[in-house]
């Protein structure tokens, strides 16, 4: 159902993600286009609960396109959990006379978000913005790309060293639950092997491997591992593996620098794009949503869907790396 919004209010929460700072941008001059007022709403949830707002006019968002982290900075707010942190927070907004919110984050974004708008009748939207690309409706989330491009570049040079010493170098690349970012830095990286929570893979048959590939001439080896997977921890594959085959094995851990940086073209286009369709979806009566580009197209889903269902691995990437690392 359509209703009328007279002043919106707009937070980054959980992990940031670059591209977020783009989003914002862009929220704030759909809103003023639209003639909303537009307040920026600092350290995420946490911030809302105390009233930490600024109002922002077209100018507040100049010059942070290309920038990374977020301008609004962001937490993790375990408040958001009880009744009495989310009262306080609807009592926040409403003292501000904000009647909509647009939030920028994952999965623990959006569930807030979702309670307090069924709490409330405040009309909350969310932008997917998370490193880890692990939401349902949008084939990519903001920060994604970056992320994967900055983890690639590190790679890159860990090769380097790789080669000169003949080592194996197990480099753990962030996702905790998921391994969107190790797959295609994998891919990209021309990994030998990817180890990412949603495939439980066999020590031993790494060991063989890798075997064969020393047998037919390699003399150092990638394997990207996402920081969630199921199979060991990072620094115990890197252990056995080594002792298992009796060479040097490395361990690099790339950890918060894939956060940061300049967003990528990519993640700024559709941090744009995102950010005018949520203002505008907000609008149009898609409250309780999360906006998304699903094959270049915009598409809302219900929050709840965001977390429930769960993007698909393409087993391709499986099937091409024993091919491309031969
Ligand atoms: O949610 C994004 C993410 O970067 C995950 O990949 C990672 O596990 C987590 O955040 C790290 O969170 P924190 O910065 O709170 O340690």
């Amino acid at each position: 159902m359509k209703k009328q919004f007279k002043k919106i209010g707009v937070l980054t929460s959980g992990g940031d993600a670059p591209g977020m700072n783009a989003g914002i941008r862009a929220i704030v001059r759909c809103a003023v286009f639209h003639g909303l007022e537009i307040v920026g709403i600092r350290r995420g949830y946490s911030g809302l609960i105390n009233g930490e707002f600024q109002k922002f006019s077209r100018r507040s968002v100049a010059n942070i396109i290309q920038r990374g982290g977020t301008i609004l900075e962001t937490s993790r707010c375990p408040e958001m959990h009880e009744g009495a942190g989310r009262a306080k927070a609807i009592e926040a907004l409403k003292n501000e006379g904000i009647d909509g919110c647009v939030v920028i984050g994952g999965d623990g974004t959006f569930r807030a978000a979702e309670v307090l708008g069924n709490e409330s009748d405040i009309g909350f939207i969310g932008v997917p913005g998370t490193i880890d690309n692990d939401l349902w409706g949008t084939d990519f989330t903001i920060g994604f790309n970056t992320a994967v491009n900055t983890a690639l570049d590190a790679i890159d040079r860990i090769r380097d060293t790789a080669s000169a010493f003949e080592r194996i170098f197990f480099v753990e690349v962030m996702g905790r639950n998921s391994g969107f970012i190790a797959l295609e830095v994998g891919m990209a990286g021309g990994a030998e092997q990817i180890i990412i929570p949603e495939v439980k893979i066999d020590l031993e048959e790494l060991c063989q491997n890798l075997k064969d590939s020393f047998k037919r001439g390699k003399r150092s080896s990638i394997i990207v591992v996402a920081e969630g997977n199921h199979t060991e921890d990072t620094i115990n594959i890197a252990k056995y593996v080594g002792l298992r085959l009796k060479v040097e094995s490395r361990v690099c851990t790339l950890g918060h620098i894939q956060r940061g940086g300049s967003p990528s073209s990519t993640d700024r286009i559709l941090a744009s794009n995102l950010g005018i369709a949520a203002v505008e979806g907000l609008i149009n009566g898609k409250k309780g949503h999360a906006v998304g580009e699903v094959n270049s197209k915009i598409v809302y889903t219900p929050f709840k869907e965001t977390w429930e269902k769960k993007k698909s691995i393409d087993d391709r990437y499986f099937k091409s790396i024993p091919i491309l690392s031969l």
